[in-house]
């Protein structure tokens, strides 16, 4: 039976010295968001002592491709597949009786004494649950889902919830009137991809961790509904989200690092708490925070990838950016194209994924995770008069960037190298690639590769794809 907390992985990150401990008493207004900010792209952090928190605080746990590769045990190279494998296999959890999530049962009273609501920016509307992996059943039609939404707490046993008119969760509440629902926290790193995976609406995406986590999920039925919960999670609120029950929430910051006003949202009524005995709490700095952006925007990668399966040429690599917030900026790396083939990926990514604002299509010799080997591709493989496809007034999402009425101009950028474009050819200036290979190979063997620091134009080098045409 493997481990399905997020406690084996936090240990797990300690050992290899990836988790600093913060002693020192941290405030929930305003100081752990710049704590964690401070360390948004190293290590991860404990924090023992948050005021207002009655447990330690743990964040920036997910917060590299590394890191998130680490915690499903593959390679930084093999995520994608990973989690493609996910979306396309699913296995039923299994359903336990006695859970650790479970092991203290307090009343609904005590949500917010349980819960930090930590302030993160100095123009949101009040404090947020900013992890909280929302599992939910609707009684009418029997789905279920898992997915990532913001809780503000507002009386002594409700909170404001702030979902995407078109999410699943959104759907699902609309058909229940009053949908029950849990809020998991501090599940294992493998539930919580899974349940970032863009799926079909009624897809449980707690069926599809299973082939990240190794084996199934174990759940256990919330004591005050039939929605099932990770039963190794830290803490868990059980309630029932009313769509009818509107609240205006005020500003909040995006994924975008810039703030929204959405206007309503809907209320969460909270039925119980029920915690592990010596429970931990997590949060995830949001924003444009490095956290924010991979654990969201991988899966979204990894849909893409899945997505552009029968595009016509093989999809080598496919980044949704940290620049983009991990939403909507795309970056595809292709190899065996034809004409046109750039284009139509470009198409195919803005259909898989209405958030998506610009699409960028290299050569499989660019690292399409490094923003500026991307960038590199667009200003000397480009010809913005040839090779830019513009498409204006297209239906998106009301958190995307410009977005005007609810529509976005979207562009694609075909960045890929066309026969003839320059009299000397496209080819990279690098040394012969065996020599390269030959290189590496003895600094490996002598122990001297772990501080292997390759310049961008080695990347074709490296992974066996270069020399583009
Ligand atoms: C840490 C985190 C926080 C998120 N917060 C929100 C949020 O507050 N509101 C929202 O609509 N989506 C939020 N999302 C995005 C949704 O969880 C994501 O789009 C999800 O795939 C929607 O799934 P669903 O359509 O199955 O409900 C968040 C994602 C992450 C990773």
């Amino acid at each position: 039976m493997a481990d399905q907390s997020m406690r084996g992985f936090v240990e797990a990150l300690r050992a290899r010295g990836e988790l600093v401990d913060v002693g020192h008493p941290v405030s929930a207004e305003y100081e752990l968001s710049a704590l964690l900010g401070l360390f948004d792209r190293g290590p991860a952090v404990r924090v023992e002592n948050v005021t207002g928190s009655p447990m330690p605080v743990v964040g920036n746990l997910l917060n590299s491709r590394e890191r998130l590769a680490a915690a499903v045990g593959c390679e930084v190279g093999d995520l994608l597949s990973e989690i493609t494998a996910a979306i396309a296999g699913r296995q039923a959890p299994e359903v336990v009786k006695d859970a650790p999530a479970q092991e203290v049962v307090l009343g609904p009273e005590t949500v917010w004494d349980q819960v930090v609501a930590p302030r993160w920016f100095e123009q949101d509307s009040g404090g947020y649950v900013t992890a909280a992996l929302i599992l939910a059943h609707d009684p009418v039609s029997g789905m279920r889902n898992a997915s990532y939404a913001r809780v503000k707490p507002l009386t002594a046993t409700t909170g404001f919830i702030g979902i995407a008119p078109n999410h699943h969760l959104t759907a699902l509440s609309r058909s229940a009137g009053a949908l029950p629902v849990a809020l998991a926290f501090g599940v294992h790193p493998a539930i919580q991809l899974a349940s970032c995976t863009y799926l079909g609406l009624g897809d449980d995406e707690l069926e599809h961790a299973s082939h990240l986590l190794g084996e199934r999920v174990r759940v256990v039925k919330a004591t005050t509904s039939d929605v099932l919960v990770p039963g190794d999670a830290e803490v868990v609120v059980e309630g029932l989200i009313h769509p009818d029950q509107v609240v205006h929430e005020g500003l909040v910051n995006e994924y975008h690092g810039m703030y929204e006003d959405y206007g309503n949202g809907c209320t969460l009524e909270v039925t119980a708490v029920t915690k592990r005995r010596d429970a931990s709490m997590q949060v995830i700095l949001p924003g444009l925070a490095s956290e924010h952006s991979y654990i969201a925007g991988i899966p979204i990668a990894a849909g893409i990838k899945h997505a552009l399966r029968g595009a016509g040429c093989e999809i080598v690599d496919v980044a949704v950016t940290h620049a983009g917030g991990g939403r909507v900026d795309v970056v595809v790396s292709i190899a065996g194209g034809r004409p046109g083939l750039p284009r139509r990926i470009v198409m195919g990514v803005f259909a898989a994924v209405s958030m998506v604002k610009q699409v960028t299509v290299v050569d499989a010799d660019v690292d399409v995770w490094d923003d500026v080997h991307v960038h590199w591709a667009r200003t000397s493989r480009m010809r913005w008069d040839r090779d830019l496809v513009r498409i204006d007034a297209v239906a998106t999402d009301r958190n995307v960037p410009m977005q005007e009425g609810g529509t976005v101009t979207k562009v694609g950028m075909d960045a890929t190298v066309k026969p003839g474009d320059r009299a000397v050819g496209p080819r990279l200036a690098v040394p012969p690639a065996a020599v390269t290979a030959g290189v590496l190979e003895e600094l490996r063997s002598r122990g001297l590769a772990q501080q292997l620091a390759p310049a961008l134009v080695l990347h074709g080098s490296l992974t066996g794809r270069g020399g583009t045409l």
